[in-house]
């Protein structure tokens, strides 16, 4: 898929560059992305709201993979810019993504973190409960400042995934309450506040979806809610935001649909319901993290050591694991692989691949199909590019692998691969006293 093919010497090849080379030039574990996928993806979205002619803004779910040369491929591909942290909005600011196009998100924004988005002036903060909204009004009435806002509502709709990323449920820690009449009193709050513009809504469903279903009924419970909102408060969004949470293929029984297909879907049924409420259509967002990145990274690992368990089981061991891809570990998430340095030899074997960390669970793949590899050997894992690097973690103290972005021959290293200085540069000894 994108720009991967095996190339004469038999390697596999992503963006015009020899993954071979690429590890022995960066070091294993690493990721790599193939930019014009991310290019791709991210046209792929546009098209369809263009073709649909409709209002939209497509934003980066940032979360899925964040670094200052993906926020500036992000910025110059019109996207705009989901943010679930300061950490992140710092990431923004640094990479100096225009701050009208940043959006923030999350169920526990602290103080600090509101005060950050109201002093770069951000586009809108996602407001998710009534704490939020009381600080941050309080927050732009001190600096006699003003902040466009939409509600998170959680639209009571249960998206076909795993529990753990699935976050339309009404039993759920995001965003207001429909059946309780908390979003009604939120509207009524938001609009009487002078220094908040109430924009609209925002419902995300959940994660890894196949379908448009639930993307429908979450719009379909949202128009049934502006009937009541208009009538009480006199209130008509300006935007509705559906979230992100389009799937993708990781293995081959996944069946996503293509990134357009979802937002004709959706486009169709907002523009419908507008019509039929007589307002106008409101400018529809979407913020998808996981299609815009996630089949264009790849990371390559060494392979190590291995253990045969006679009539079981074939071990392979590679330098990364749960360290670098929680996934596996955490939603027993499935992935597909290939040996980079001999990618057009057929698979005779099945290895299941273990990474280093000291945990059983720290199994990346269960029953690989490969040729017969052994320790020189390069292993590629596909679609790691979401929520892989930016899951990652220093257990056992391994540190985070480099990041480099490839494209039409070119290899562009965006993230330095961390150091052992790195890993202990917050440790502080203990004072002499306690060690005698
Ligand atoms: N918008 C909101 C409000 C979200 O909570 C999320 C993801 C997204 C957008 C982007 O969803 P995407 O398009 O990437 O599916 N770590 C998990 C995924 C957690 C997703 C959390 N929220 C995983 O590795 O599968």
């Amino acid at each position: 898929h994108g720009t991967s093919q095996v190339n004469e010497k038999g390697h596999l090849e992503i963006g015009g560059v020899d993954m071979v080379d690429l590890a022995d030039e960066y070091g294993t574990p690493l990721f790599v992305y193939d930019v014009a996928l991310i290019r791709e993806r991210a046209h792929q979205f546009q098209e369809a709201f263009r073709q649909a002619n409709v209002p939209y803004q497509v934003a980066y779910a940032s979360k899925a993979f964040s670094s200052i040369a993906m926020f500036e491929l992000a910025n110059h591909l019109g996207l705009s810019l989901d943010v679930v942290s300061g950490g992140e909005l710092y990431t923004a600011i640094e990479a100096e993504f225009p701050m009208e196009r940043v959006h923030f998100h999350g169920n526990n924004k602290s103080i600090e973190e509101l005060e950050m988005a109201v002093e770069a002036k951000i586009g809108c903060v996602v407001v998710d409960n009534f704490y939020e909204l009381k600080e941050l009004s309080r927050i732009c009435k001190l600096r006699k400042a003003h902040m466009q806002i939409l509600l998170r509502i959680t639209p009571g709709v249960e998206a076909h995934t795993h529990d753990y990323i699935s976050t339309g449920q009404e039993d759920s820690k995001f965003g207001f309450d429909l059946t309780s009449g908390q979003v009604h009193e939120a509207v009524k709050r938001s609009k009487d506040d002078e220094s908040l513009t109430l924009l609209g809504l925002h419902s995300h469903i959940g994660s890894q979806i196949f379908e448009t279903s639930g993307f429908v009924m979450a719009v379909e419970k949202m128009f049934d809610l502006l009937e009541d909102l208009k009538d009480q408060y006199d209130f008509v969004p300006s935007v509705m935001n559906v979230g992100g949470g389009f799937g993708i293929r990781y293995v081959d029984g996944d069946t996503p649909l293509q990134p357009g297909s979802y937002v004709k879907e959706m486009a169709a049924i907002v523009k419908e319901k507008a019509e039929n409420a007589g307002m106008a259509i409101p400018e529809i967002w979407i913020e998808p993290g996981r299609s815009l990145v996630g089949d264009a990274g790849t990371t390559l690992y060494s392979i190590g050591s291995q253990k045969q368990i006679p009539n079981v089981r074939h071990y392979l061991a590679v330098d990364g694991g749960m360290s670098d891809n929680l996934r596996p570990a955490l939603y027993q998430a499935e992935y597909e692989g290939v040996l980079a340095n001999r990618a057009n030899e057929v698979a005779t074997n099945t290895f299941s691949i273990a990474g280093k960390c000291c945990e059983s669970g720290d199994m990346l793949i269960w029953d690989l199909p490969l040729p017969k590899a052994n320790h020189e050997d390069i292993l590629a894992v596909f679609c790691t590019g979401a929520y892989g690097y930016s899951m990652a973690n220093n257990y056992n103290r391994i540190p985070r692998p480099a990041v480099v972005f490839v494209e039409n021959g070119e290899a562009v290293e965006v993230i330095e691969r961390e150091s052992y200085p790195d890993l202990v540069r917050n440790d502080l000894s203990l004072p002499n006293h306690m060690l005698k």
